[in-house]
């Protein structure tokens, strides 16, 4: 089965953020779902939650491996999604996506939050774990090496600046509520939908 040992290491500290917000967040959209290791560990874990995953056209049958072979009730078969095309018209109450903003180009990472927005349920939240800049600094000299290497795989990809996505964040209507230091040098990022109704 497609494997990737980061998710396996990952995992837990990531299931400890989501943990901490799903009393009213029950339907989930992963966007970038990869190797679907993520989708079907926290669909096992928190089984009130409904998880939908998703990646590019290119890659959702290898997604649907390790989904389909899960056979979780509350993890259906992965969407075909590239946050370049068309979106589902279905809303969810929190949209999730890992080390994916530093896979796809600038203007990727612009339709992602644009797309992102207004898919979120009134109060609904985004989470994204990854690397990122503050003030145009890497956090560590192993992420600036990381966005090294990213480039000369692919020019458009890179370690994000957090102002620039967070900047898009505020553009798609989100309010950014948490920023965890997590293992490995990466963050998780939490925003809200700004008519949250648990904050007016
Ligand atoms: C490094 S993998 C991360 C996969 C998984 N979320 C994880 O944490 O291991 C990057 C993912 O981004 C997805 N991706 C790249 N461009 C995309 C796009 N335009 N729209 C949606 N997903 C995209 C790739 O297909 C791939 O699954």
């Amino acid at each position: 089965m497609p494997f990737s040992q980061a998710c396996e290491n990952n995992k837990l500290p990531i299931l400890q953020v989501l943990r901490a917000h799903l009393q009213q967040h029950k339907t989930v959209l992963e966007i970038a779902g990869g190797t679907g290791q993520h989708a079907v560990y926290f669909a096992q874990s928190l089984p009130d939650l409904y998880w939908q995953s998703s990646d590019i056209p290119a890659n959702v049958d290898s997604l649907k491996i390790r989904i389909n072979h899960a056979k979780l009730e509350n993890l259906p078969e992965p969407k075909p999604l590239d946050v370049n095309g068309s979106w589902p018209e279905q809303c969810y109450d929190l949209v999730y996506s890992a080390n994916s903003l530093h896979i796809m180009s600038a203007d990727s990472v612009r339709n992602f939050f644009a797309g992102v927005g207004p898919r979120l349920n009134a109060g609904g939240l985004l989470i994204v774990y990854g690397p990122f800049k503050y003030k145009g600094e890497f956090t560590t000299e192993s992420n600036a090496r990381f966005d090294e290497w990213l480039k000369t795989r692919d020019p458009e990809s890179g370690v994000r600046d957090f102002e620039w996505v967070n900047e898009l964040a505020d553009h798609a209507g989100l309010d950014l509520l948490e920023d965890h230091a997590m293992p490995a040098n990466n963050q998780a990022l939490v925003w809200q939908t700004r008519n949250s109704p648990a904050r007016n």
